[in-house]
Order: structure tokens, then sequence, then C-alpha cells
């Protein structure tokens, strides 16, 4: 338990370093802890996987997995596209920014928010869907879709499976409904690579932000402790990409680097004409 923590904050020596730790420590400890805790809390991306198929029956289990997510008024606006085929995998790697581990992976999952379902279900009772246009409605898809891959992942990594996500498949969301033939009002909110991680990668937990940064109580307030915190962040993330043989720099460069404007956003800054041509409103 105090190590999951201590690695996910940064404050021991990663897992590299059993004797940890060595640096500040948590202020508080948790109430109990069990194994969903541990696997929660052992998340790490994988983008290195064996050539090694995945047994029968991963995409229904992690769809089962997604669909046990909370879903807006049960509206379940959101459906999921598994890939297995090689060339269309490659195909897609291209349009999502060219990520070798797509194609390496067995399987792509591709989250969908799809309000292709009820707009059927509308003009089949000649109802109205009109609520559908509306910003609310995009939202309330796209966090239905986010709870129910981030299910799936917990689920594949209970399986000892790896996962990563995609959001690159956002660069081009036209190119990627053509290629996956998606009707009107559905598209591409993220991938994901499923597959077994490759245990050479020497994989470890990346470190977030400290929890003054990130948990407020009653009220939101933005003080020198907040302030404090997040530089606190800087030598943990880089002591982090020391020990995976990353380039080393400080988190808030690398968020501040990624928003500095549409130039640093992938293509993505186009996206709002993007939905209006996939055919989504959002008035
Ligand atoms: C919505 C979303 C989209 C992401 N897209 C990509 C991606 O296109 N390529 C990639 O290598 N990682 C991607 N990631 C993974 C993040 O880089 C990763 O979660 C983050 O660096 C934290 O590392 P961890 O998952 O190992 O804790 C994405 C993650 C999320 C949540």
């Amino acid at each position: 338990m105090a190590r999951r923590l201590a690695d996910r904050y940064g404050l021991g020596g990663g897992e590299a370093d059993a004797t940890a730790p060595n640096g500040p420590q948590l202020d508080w400890t948790p109430p109990a802890w069990n194994p969903t805790l541990d696997l929660i809390l052992s998340h790490r991306s994988v983008r290195r996987f064996l050539d090694r198929p995945l047994p029968d029956g991963v995409p229904q289990t992690l769809a089962a997995a997604a669909q046990s997510a909370p879903s807006s008024s049960n509206l379940q606006t959101w459906s999921v596209l598994a890939v297995t085929d090689p060339e269309r995998k490659a195909r897609l790697s291209r349009l999502a920014g060219d990520q070798a581990f797509i194609r390496q992976a067995p399987l792509l999952l591709v989250w969908l928010l799809d309000q292709h379902r009820l707009r059927y279900v509308g003009r089949a009772q000649n109802r109205p869907v009109e609520a559908l246009d509306y910003v609310e409605s995009f939202l309330l898809g796209a966090v239905d879709t986010a709870l129910a891959a981030q299910n799936a992942t917990v689920a594949a990594e209970s399986l000892g499976l790896g996962a990563v996500y995609v959001g690159a498949i956002r660069n081009r969301p036209a190119e990627v409904a053509a290629e996956l033939d998606l009707p009107p009002h559905v598209v591409a909110v993220v991938g994901m690579a499923v597959g077994w991680p490759d245990p050479d990668a020497g994989l470890e937990v990346k470190p977030r932000l400290p929890q003054a940064a990130v948990l407020f109580h009653e009220t939101y307030a933005w003080t020198d402790a907040q302030t404090a915190a997040v530089e606190a962040y800087n030598p943990r993330i880089r002591a982090f990409q020391q020990r995976q043989a990353m380039p080393q720099q400080d988190w808030t460069t690398q968020a501040l680097t990624r928003t500095a404007g549409p130039a640093s956003m992938a293509g993505r800054h186009v996206l709002r004409e993007v939905l209006g041509g996939l055919g989504f409103e959002l008035r």
C-alpha cells in the first residue's frame, strides 16, 4: 500500500528502488487497502506489446466492463469498435500520429460518441431528438464514452493486459470516420491499444501532481501552497524520466508546450468545424 502510494506521487525512488522512500511522505493513509485500489493505483500506459495473440473473449469482456460504467440518464450514447485487421490498424495508425504501438498491439478499440442509435430510434418512432443537437448532449456523450473506456482499461489491466489511450485518433476525425464507415453523428473520441505488455519495457508508474494541487475541500482556493505543490512535481517527474531513460523536462514546460496554441494541437484545432461536417450541430 505505502509503496503504491509513494510511486503514484513519486515520493520514493520508483519501482526500480525497493529501498525507497527517501523524500517527503504522505500525511494521510487510506481507511483500508484492497486489490481494487492496488490495481487502480498500479496503472501505467503500455506502449510496447508482445507479439502474442489475445485469448478469445477479450473485446466482449472489455465491452461488458465498459457497459458497467454509469451512463447519464442511461442514454448510453457511445459504442466501441474493435479493430484487429493489421492493415486497418496500420491505416488508423497513420491517421493517429503514426504511433507504432497501434500496429504492434493485437487489438485497437475505438471509443465512439454515438448519437446514431438514438437518432435512429427517434426516426423509427417519429419522435424529435432535438436535444441531441446541443453542446450539452455532446459533452454528456463524451463523458459517458470516457467512463466506459476507463472501465475497460481497468478490466484489461486486471487481466494482466496493458493498454494505452490514443487521443491522436482525433487528429483526423473525418478520415477516421471514413475508414470505420461511421454514420453521421458518430465520432471517435479516443482509441485504445490493448495487448500483452512487453516485460522488457521497464515500465513503472508515472507520478502525478501532489494532492495539494488537485484536491480542494469545500471551496476552490489557489494559494501559494498549490503553486508550491506544482513546483514540487517538476523534480519528481524528472526523476521518473531519468529512471526511464527519457529526455528530462519539467512537467510545467511539457504542459505549457502542449497547450501553447493551435500549432501545438496536432491538427485538432479545427475540431469544431470537423464535428459540424460529421453532423454535430453543437448548438
Ligand atoms: C484521452 C487520452 C489520450 C491519450 N492519447 C495518447 C496518445 O495518443 N499517445 C500516447 O502515447 N499516449 C496517450 N495517452 C496516454 C497519456 O500520455 C498517459 O496516460 C499519461 O502520460 C500518463 O501516463 P500513465 O498513463 O502511464 O500514467 C493518452 C491518455 C489519455 C487519457
